[in-house]
C-alpha cells in the first residue's frame, strides 16, 4: 500500500504523462472520492481508486453489442463533467466495441479474436443488449456468427461479465410480451451453457453511466465484484427503491397526489403515483444519482414524468405506462428518524428535526448519494416478508 503522498505523486505523474489528458489531477481526485461516497465506501477510499487506476495496468474491456439500440452506449458517452467519456476511454483498454471501432469489417473481427486470445482470463467482458435464443439465434448475427456463439465463446474466457442495460440484465424491450426473437439475458445464456463466469447486471433502459464506471472502478481496485444483491445487482446502486429517496416523497405521504398530467397538482410538484409511478417497486438510485450532470431534478421524476420502473424486471415493458404500481416494499423515506428505544431526554419531534437539520446539511455537500445504504438487511427482510 502507497503512502497518501506517494499516491498523490503517482497520480500527478500519470497526469503530466497525459494519461488522463484532459481532465485536471484536482477534478479526478475529487472524481475518484464521489465515485467511492456513491458507492457507500469509506472516507479515503477515493485515494484508493485513484491510486489502483493510474498505476495498474489498464483492465482490457471487450465490448458485445446484440439485440439493442445503442441507447446504453450513448449515455455513457453524453455525460460530462468531468468528461466520464474521457475517464472510461482513457481508464480502460477498450478492445472491441462496434460504434467506436476505428477498424471494421474483417479487420475488426481480426483485432476481436486476438485480443481475446490475448487477453484470455483477464478481459471483462460487456454485454449490451439482450440475446435473441430462437431459431439458433439467427436474429442477431454479428461477422456471420450468431450473438448466443459470440457470447458462448467470449463470456467463458472473461474475468467477468458486465450486463449493461436491462436488454442485457433481463431481456428489456426486445423481450416484451410475445418475445418474437427468444430475446434473453446474458446471464440466463451463460449459465444455460454452464459457464461460472461471474455476472453483474447494471439494468436500466439506459442505466446511469456513474453505476457502470463504479462497477468497473470497483472491479479494479479491489479485483473483485462489488457486494450484489439477490438479483447480481450491485447493493451500491440497487438497494433501495426510488420511492425512499424520491423529493416528491413528502407529498405521497400527505396525500397530495398529481391525477392529470398539466393539472394544478402535477405543476405543483406533487407525487406522481396516480399517473402510474412505479418508484414504490422499482430499486434504483436515480434520485441520488440524477443524469446528465445538470444538477437537481435531472431525473425522469424530478421532470415530471413517472417513474415507469424502467430497471425492474417484470415491471419496465411489463406492467402498462400508467397503472398504479403495487407497493410491496413500502418503507419510510431514508432521512426519516430511528427510533432509539431507551434513550430518554430527547423527544421524537426533535429528533426528527435534528436529522432533518442534519440531512439537508448532507444534501447540500452532495452526501446524499450515500443516504439509505447499509440498510439492507432490513430490504431483505422487507422482501421475504
Ligand atoms: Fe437501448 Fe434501453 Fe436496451 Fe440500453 S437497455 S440497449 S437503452 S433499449
Ligand atoms: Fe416519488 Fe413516485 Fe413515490 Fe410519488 S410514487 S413519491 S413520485 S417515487
Ligand atoms: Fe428508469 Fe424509473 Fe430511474 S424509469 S431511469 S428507474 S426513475
Amino acid at each position: 500500500m502507497l503512502e497518501r503522498g506517494q499516491v498523490m505523486k503517482n497520480a500527478e505523474q500519470s497526469f503530466l504523462e497525459g494519461k488522463l489528458s484532459g481532465v485536471s489531477r484536482r477534478d479526478f481526485l475529487k472524481f475518484c472520492s464521489a465515485m467511492a461516497a456513491a458507492m457507500g465506501l469509506p472516507l479515503g477510499m477515493g485515494e484508493k481508486i485513484a491510486e489502483a487506476v493510474t498505476t495498474a495496468k489498464r483492465p482490457p474491456v471487450i465490448w458485445l453489442s446484440a439485440q439493442e439500440c445503442t441507447g446504453c452506449t450513448e449515455s455513457l458517452l453524453r455525460a460530462t463533467h468531468p468528461t466520464l467519456e474521457k475517464l472510461i476511454l482513457e481508464l480502460i483498454s477498450l478492445e472491441y466495441h462496434e460504434t467506436l471501432n476505428v477498424g471494421a469489417g474483417h479487420q475488426a473481427e481480426a483485432w476481436l479474436a486476438n485480443s481475446i486470445k490475448e487477453n484470455k482470463g483477464k478481459y471483462i467482458l460487456v454485454v449490451d443488449g439482450s440475446i435473441p435464443v430462437k431459431d439458433g439465434g439467427i436474429y442477431c448475427k454479428i461477422g456471420g456468427r450468431t450473438a448466443v456463439s459470440l457470447l458462448e465463446e467470449m463470456g467463458a474466457q472473461a474475468a467477468a461479465v458486465i450486463a449493461i442495460g436491462s436488454c442485457a440484465s433481463w431481456g428489456g424491450i426486445p423481450s416484451a410480451d410475445p418475445n418474437p426473437t427468444g430475446a434473453t439475458p446474458a446471464h440466463e445464456v451463460l449459465k444455460n451453457k454452464g459457464i461460472k463466469t461471474p455476472v453483474v447486471n447494471i439494468p436500466g433502459c439506459p442505466p446511469n453511466p456513474y453505476n457502470f464506471l463504479s462497477t468497473v472502478l470497483y472491479f479494479l481496485t479491489f479485483k473483485k465484484l462489488p457486494e450484489l444483491d439477490d438479483q447480481a445487482r450491485p447493493k451500491f446502486a440497487y438497494g433501495r427503491i426510488i420511492h425512499e429517496n424520491c423529493e416528491r416523497r413528502p407529498h405521497f405521504d400527505a396525500g397530495r397526489f398529481a391525477v392529470q398530467f398539466g393539472d394544478e397538482g402535477h405543476r405543483k410538484g406533487y407525487c406522481l403515483y396516480k399517473l402510474g409511478c412505479k418508484g414504490p417497486e422499482t430499486f434504483n438510485n436515480c434520485p441520488i444519482q440524477l443524469f446528465g450532470d445538470v444538477g437537481s431534478g435531472s431525473w425522469p421524476v424530478g421532470t415530471g414524468h413517472p417513474c415507469f420502473g424502467c430497471s425492474e424486471k417484470g415491471v419496465g415493458f411489463t406492467l402498462p405506462l400508467h397503472s398504479p404500481a403495487r407497493p410491496k416494499y413500502i418503507t419510510p423515506p431514508s432521512l426519516f428518524t430511528e427510533v432509539y428505544p431507551g434513550k430518554e431526554g430527547v423527544s421524537s419531534g426533535i429528533k426528527a428535526l435534528a436529522t432533518g437539520v442534519a440531512g439537508v446539511a448532507i444534501g447540500a455537500a452532495g452526501a446524499a448519494m450515500m443516504t439509505g445504504l447499509g440498510k439492507k438487511d432490513e430490504d431483505k427482510k422487507d422482501k421475504e416478508e
